[in-house]
Formats: structure tokens, sequence, C-alpha cells
């Protein structure tokens, strides 16, 4: 039996423009957008007012973790519980991490991670990490690209003595994304630094929270990002940094794309809105909560992240959802490094950056349709099924009541974990209903994700124009030579 929705009388906003019209969802996917989408609505369709709202397509958070297993412990919101939150957020798709152990086949582990995530009530895919470097890896590293639908892989420059990459896996995994179509991405720390820096802290005597970010200084992850982006400029491969926190990181990613590289970054929800302070409250539940990687940054650093996403040279936001409850933080009550690293924001992220973004005036509409799925979409080669509400694209969708406000607490969020990092902050801007392939799953305060629902989503692998550089900063990277080679091998036959 045909399902179908009609939404009536909104404002449709997409990436480049925002107009008035009806949207028509037939079996899952957009079957008409305009003022007369609704002279082809079955008779039976489902009707939805939005009077005075935006439609705007359902939120793509790029950088998740459900169920991670992770120093320790398991990170508390499985597929299920934490897709749901995110749809009562707006978020109707999110790409998250297969992490395999150093010495671990990557097939190995893309498998248990496609089988935890049958239970994702929203749409999903999966950036996998190359945490360790053999021909197995790199053999496996073709058949996710070529058979499953991965095209991005994950380096964790930090997190030394467990999934930390060292030089020699960078650049093999590099080298080896190039010739997939497939973009790097990474966490940009220094590793190295960070566990000298945890011992120096630990020798004056700090043991709580307040280490964590003493341990971790925005310069840390500023070497780690230049370093990535040096290396991928070498090789000619576009690169993305995952969770940019700081100045030094954003301002890397600036140099670069003015010299013209391919280096795409992505803010969290919490770097743009929490700074430092939290370290310092003197209840280690309270501080602990917020331990996470990179830290939270002196407030300075969050108007840089602004204006990155305002200036177009940071791209995506999302949330680094991995969230563990207070007894899970507890196993670091006497050593910071081993409270386990992760905060949420999976079901808050649409909102905050609404409010502060575009309530402030930092964005337009668009431009927080851009942030918050389009610009993934693109980046990640799901698009336009992904982040637009065109003909044919996937029916995720967000009616979106910009006069709607709610006061954000642990209290009443859908993820299973016990603290909220945004506590008390009051938004204006929520959603009223979210859609996921032209279902209703929330409705005015009324969850109704499913189990099962959602879809491993394939994301190809990029074109051929993926790997020339828009201006090439080193001559002798291996594409530049290739590139090279048919007209040095034509001036040859001239001679
Ligand atoms: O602290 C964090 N971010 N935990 C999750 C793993 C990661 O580094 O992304
Ligand atoms: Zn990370
Ligand atoms: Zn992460």
């Amino acid at each position: 039996m045909t399902t179908s929705l009609l939404i009536r009388g909104g404002t449709v906003v997409n990436a480049d423009r925002e107009f008035k019209a009806d949207v028509l969802s037939i079996d899952g996917r957009i079957a008409a957008v305009g003022e007369d989408a609704a002279k082809n609505a079955p008779a039976n369709a489902q009707a939805l007012d939005a009077g005075g709202q935006y439609i705007l397509p359902g939120g793509i958070d790029p950088h998740t973790h459900m169920q991670l297993p992770f120093m320790g412990t398991v990170a508390a919101d499985d597929f299920f519980t934490g897709t749901a939150a995110g749809l009562a957020g707006g978020t109707t798709s999110i790409i998250d991490f297969v992490i395999p152990n150093p010495q671990q086949p990557l097939m190995e582990a893309f498998r248990m991670w496609r089988e935890w995530a049958q239970k994702s009530a929203a749409d999903y895919g999966f950036h996998v990490a190359v945490t360790w470097w053999s021909e197995e890896v790199s053999r496996d590293m073709g058949l996710l690209v070529k058979e499953e639908g991965v095209n991005t892989f994950k380096h964790f420059m930090a997190y030394k003595n467990a999934i930390m990459c060292d030089d020699e896996t960078l650049v093999n995994s590099f080298k080896r994304s190039l010739e997939l179509g497939a973009m790097p991405t990474v966490h940009a720390e220094n590793g190295e630094l960070v566990f000298l820096l945890q011992k120096e802290v630990a020798k004056m005597g700090i043991t709580g929270p307040e280490g964590h970010p003493l341990s971790r200084p925005p310069m840390v992850e500023g070497e780690a990002a230049n370093r990535a982006i040096a290396i991928a400029d070498v090789l000619g491969v576009p690169i993305y940094i995952v969770h940019v926190s700081c100045i030094e990181a954003a301002d890397a990613i600036a140099r670069a794309r003015a010299r013209g590289q391919r280096v795409y970054g992505e803010v969290l929800a919490g770097h743009l809105l929490i700074d430092d302070s939290v370290y310092r409250d003197p209840d280690f539940a309270k501080a602990a909560a917020y331990v996470m990687s990179p830290p939270f940054r002196p407030k300075g650093h969050q108007e840089a992240l602004w204006r990155g996403l305002q200036s177009g040279q940071l791209h995506t936001t999302a949330t680094d959802h991995c969230v563990f409850c207070a007894p899970q933080k507890a196993a670091g009550r006497n050593d910071f490094t081993k409270i386990p690293n992760g905060c949420g924001g999976i079901e808050e992220r649409m909102a905050v950056i609404w409010d502060a973004g575009v309530n402030a005036g930092r964005l337009t509409p668009s431009e927080f349709v851009a942030v918050t799925s389009a610009n993934a979409a693109k980046l990640f080669n799901i698009y336009p099924r992904k982040g637009s509400i065109s003909v044919g694209a996937d029916a995720d969708l967000v009616l979106w009541d910009p006069q709607g406000t709610k006061t954000i607490s642990a209290r009443t969020q859908h993820s299973k974990v016990d603290f909220n990092v945004f506590e008390g902050r009051k938004v204006r801007g929520i959603p009223s209903y979210t859609v996921s392939q032209g279902k209703v799953v929330y409705a005015k305060g009324e969850l109704r994700a499913e189990a099962g629902k959602g879809r491993y989503i394939k994301r190809p692998a990029f074109g051929a124009n993926f790997q020339a550089m828009a201006l090439r900063s080193q001559d002798l990277a291996p594409s530049a030579v290739a590139r090279a080679e048919p007209a040095m091998k034509s001036a040859a036959a001239a001679d």
C-alpha cells in the first residue's frame, strides 16, 4: 500500500534558497515540492499543517559513536536509543564510526558494527577507522569502498597505546584512500604530546578533571591538524578534520584552503557553546561529564569556530555523541586520564545551533541547513538524496517551529545518559515534527521511533576529479606526477 504525506503551508529551506511550498512524499521519497504539490496527492495522504513553520531537510550528524567500546567500557546509547534521540531533535541520519582494534581486520570490525546498527531507528552510514597498517588493511579498504559503500577512513592521531595511528599508518592510509577515491578524516591531537603532558600534569599532583584540558592544550590540536594537512597536501588527497575545537586548528584549515588545498572542517555543537570553565566544577561527577577530546576551550575559541562556519572555512556541524553515565565516568575519580572520553548532544544539536546561530544573526536559515545537513551530504557523497528537499530525495524532513521554546534538561531528554552538557539552556526554534522516510517519527513531544527502521546508506567513492587539487603546492606529489605524465609523453613523441 502506498504511504503518502502532504505537508502544507510551510517555507521550504534548502541550502541555496528558501521558498513557500507544499511538500508531498510518496513511499518515503519526495514526490513534489511546490505550491501545487497537493494536486498530485493521493486522496488518503496524511496531512500536516506547517503554517508559520520552516520545512528543513532532516539533520545529518556526521560524527557519532553509538555503543562504542572505549576506554574499558561501552557508550551508553546504543544505535536505537541514540538515533531515536536524534529523531526527537530533528536529526534523521548519522554517520557513525567502525573502530577496529589494532590488528583486528577492518572487515571483521565493519561486520560487527553493521550488526549492532541493525536496531537503528534512523538511517546511518559508517566511516571506518584505520588503526594499524598491513597489506590486509589495504585490501580491506578496497573492499569497503568498492563493495560496502564506505568512502571515508578515520585516523586517530591521539589515544596512544590504544587506537592512535603513527605517521607510517597515516601516510599509507592516506595514499590508499586517494587510490580508492575515499577521503581520509582525522582526529587531530598529537598523542605523544598528550601522553607526555598527562604525566607532567600528574607530577604536579593534579588528578581531577581540571587536568584534562591542561594535558590537551590547543597547540596539541594545532600541530596534528597542520601535520595531517601537510601529509594530505604532499599526497594530493582531500582531507576532513573532525571536531575542530580551537583557533590553532581552524587557522591551519583556513591557511591550507587559501593555498588551494581541499581541506574540510567539522565543528561540534558543544565546542561552539561550552567553555573550559566546566572542568573547574568542584563536583567530580559534573566536571567529569564534560571530559571529551579535544576538550572544551577558553571562550575566545568559540567565536573563531562560529566565524569559520560563517566564512565557509569550516563546513559541517556534528556532536561526537559518545555518552557515558556517571558510574562509567567514575572510573577516573582518582586519575583524569581514565575518565571515559565523550559527551552527548545528538538531540540538542539542531536547536542549539539554530538558537545561537540563526536567532543570534550569525547564520541565515539556508546557512543553517548547509551546516547541519547539506554540506555533510555533499562531502560524504549522499547529496541530494540527503540534505535537500527536492523531488526524488529521501523524505527526511523537519517541521521547524521558529517560535517554539524549550529548556534543555537530562530529565526530559531521550538519550539514555544521565547528564546533559546543555542542561538549563533555553532555546527558541525547535522541531515540531520529524519525518523519516516519509513517516512521522516525532510529533510535538511524542517520539514514535521504531527499532530497525533505519537503513544502511551506502556512500559511493568520489569521482576522478576528486584527486585533483584546486591548486597544488607540492610539485612532486604522486597525483601531480601522474597528471604530468601524458604531457611529458607527448612532448617526448614530438621531439
Ligand atoms: O572524547 C571523545 N571525542 N570521544 C569519542 C572518541 C573521539 O575521539 O571521537
Ligand atoms: Zn575524536
Ligand atoms: Zn568521535
